[in-house]
């Protein structure tokens, strides 16, 4: 076993954006001051969720959706492992870790649609209540996540956050990705921009 890249660039600048763009649209939810800053940092989260579909397809092997989205059988092995202390280890995302990544990823598209459609006033109350509670069950999501990543990082002894800001993992050679894919991480760079310039406008 070496250090070998796993996550291209687009998704590791995709998920630190999701982050910032999370973060910043909770802390200024409640708030009329904040209310463009709200609306572009929810079109941040949004923006990388959508650009991210694609991605799921025809990015590098690891950032695939068919390397990670797996079926119960393999949900139940997984979850048997994690019962044992001993969860297998995976170079790409775990069995559960990768619904947790659908979910996210649904909910950050859901969320920023409903509250976009909100923001242009399109619907009433009901439309407020579906955004505060499809943001309230991404935190859920989220926080869940969160102990998925420090379990994870703990049982098998190498820590997650650093490899989802480094790229690099533990595994053999002939697993490494072949390129961080700069080019399409300037498009997602670009996506993300002008969707905020459009909101903003
Ligand atoms: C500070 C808070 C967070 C930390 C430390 C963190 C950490 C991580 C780590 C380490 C991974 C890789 C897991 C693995 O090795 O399989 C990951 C994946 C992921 N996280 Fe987070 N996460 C955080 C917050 C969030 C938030 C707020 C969102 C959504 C808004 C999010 C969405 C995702 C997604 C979608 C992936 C999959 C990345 C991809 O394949 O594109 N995370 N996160």
């Amino acid at each position: 076993m070496q250090k070998i890249l796993v996550w291209d660039w687009p998704v590791r600048l995709g998920h630190w954006l999701m982050v910032g763009g999370f973060i910043i649209a909770w802390l200024t939810a409640e708030s009329e001051t904040f209310r463009l800053v709200h609306a572009v940092s929810g079109g941040i989260v949004l923006a990388v969720a959508t650009f991210r579909l694609p991605w799921g397809f025809i990015g590098s092997r690891y950032a695939r959706f068919v390397d990670f989205v797996r079926g119960p059988t393999a949900l139940k092995a997984y979850a048997a492992g994690l019962l044992k202390l001993e969860p297998a280890h995976h170079v790409g995302h775990n069995p559960a870790g990768g619904w947790a990544i659908i979910l996210l990823l649904g909910l950050g598209i859901l969320t920023g649609l409903a509250g976009w459609a909100n923001y242009n006033d399109l619907g009433r109350n009901w439309l407020e209540e579906l955004h505060e509670g499809l943001a309230a069950t991404m935190l859920t999501v989220i926080i869940i996540h969160l102990i998925g990543v420090a379990s994870g990082s703990l049982l098998h002894g190498e820590n997650l956050v650093r490899t989802m800001i480094t790229g690099f993992k533990s595994g053999l050679p002939e697993q490494a990705i072949p390129s961080a894919r700069p080019i399409a991480a300037a498009l997602l760079l670009i996506w993300v921009a002008a969707a905020s310039w459009w909101i903003a406008n």
